[in-house]
């Protein structure tokens, strides 16, 4: 897991760039899938074939990002944020673009730090020019967070982890699934910061008759948190409901059955904010019977989000068994 996660998170990946994270995962499915395919909005499909239901999973391979929206005469970048970032998560940090330009962040003079907007910021690339500026980056251009991946006991702290830690779990239960009955489609989404896109398109074409998003969840365990019942090292969540679908009953509940009989701790996911690709999969055609899985994380879209290793290695555990004994 470590492997492929500090490969993962490191990979440079916002919403429509998800290229690099889509060759690396490819190849490391590749070999356990019967057929692997790109369609034409990026996504890839992964696909281990079963005479079962077409059961689809999908966790998604963009992450946020900043994209410029001017260069000034001395070089400066002015920028908007590509998915959910505030201005706050910005200041300190260190992003790089896809050609491996550095940036950091700056802002005008404010008399109140709450004054601080995207409007008052800009990137500085250590340009002296709009010319040396543009000899790197163009408008519209995208930057990502620049952190690796580091432990911390049974933590994983990294940039990226939403979503690519339900990557990696997703690779890793294709890795050791040997087989199924069902009919399996892992789907690594693209443009899900932006508004669940890629699964909307993907679900259209594989018609699943279950729907499952692999994602990040919310936590409430640090200091004076919003009220969440969800903890680090307590267990992958089951979803109940985010922001964009209300799991199906029978999905939770057969989630709840799997978990129980095999021993895996587990939470229940209740989101008001924010949403997965269980939310676009639902709605697919005459609708699909949808719910989640999803990882706790502290710091979601921070350049430093956290995630437990065990919440992980459950995760992974719940899934394959989930997939080799579900109903629908
Ligand atoms: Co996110
Ligand atoms: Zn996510």
């Amino acid at each position: 897991m470590k492997e492929i996660l500090t490969k993962l998170t490191r990979l440079y990946g916002p919403s429509g760039h998800e290229e690099f994270v889509r060759d690396a995962i490819k190849e490391m499915v590749e070999p356990h899938c019967d057929e692997v395919i790109v369609d034409p909005l990026g996504n890839l499909i992964a696909h281990k074939k079963g005479s079962g239901p077409k059961l689809m999973l999908a966790a998604h391979m963009d992450e946020i990002g900043v994209m410029v929206t001017d260069i000034d005469k001395e070089g400066f970048l002015r920028f908007t944020k590509v998915g959910g970032v505030s201005p706050h998560q910005l200041l300190g940090q260190r992003v790089v673009f896809k050609n491996g330009t550095f940036g950091v962040f700056g802002h005008e003079k404010l008399d109140d730090i709450k004054d601080l907007k995207f409007e008052k910021m800009f990137i500085d690339i250590g340009a002296t020019s709009r010319e040396e500026a543009e000899e790197k980056v163009s408008l519209g251009d995208v930057a990502v967070f620049d952190r690796d991946l580091v432990e911390a006991g049974d933590r994983w702290i990294a940039k990226g982890l939403d979503d690519r830690a339900g990557c990696a779990v997703l690779i890793k239960v294709l890795q050791e699934l040997s087989s199924s009955p069902n009919d399996i489609y892992a789907v690594f989404t693209v443009q899900e910061e932006v508004g669940t896109r890629g699964a909307k398109t993907s679900a259209y074409s594989i018609e699943p008759d279950l729907g499952l998003a692999v994602d990040v969840t919310l936590v409430g365990d640090t200091p004076k948190a919003p009220t969440n019942a969800v903890a680090l090292g307590k267990g992958p969540t089951i979803k109940v409901k985010d922001a964009l679908v209300l799991a199906h009953p029978q999905v939770k509940e057969s989630l709840v059955e799997v978990a129980k009989s095999h021993g895996i701790p587990y939470q229940f996911e209740i989101l008001d904010n924010g949403g997965t690709d269980a939310g676009p999969i639902h709605l697919t055609k005459s609708g699909v019977k949808s719910g989640g899985v999803s990882i706790p994380c502290r710091y979601v879209h921070s350049p430093t989000e956290m995630v437990s290793k065990t919440d992980m290695d459950n995760a992974v555990k719940l899934l394959k068994a989930y997939l080799t004994s579900v109903q629908v």
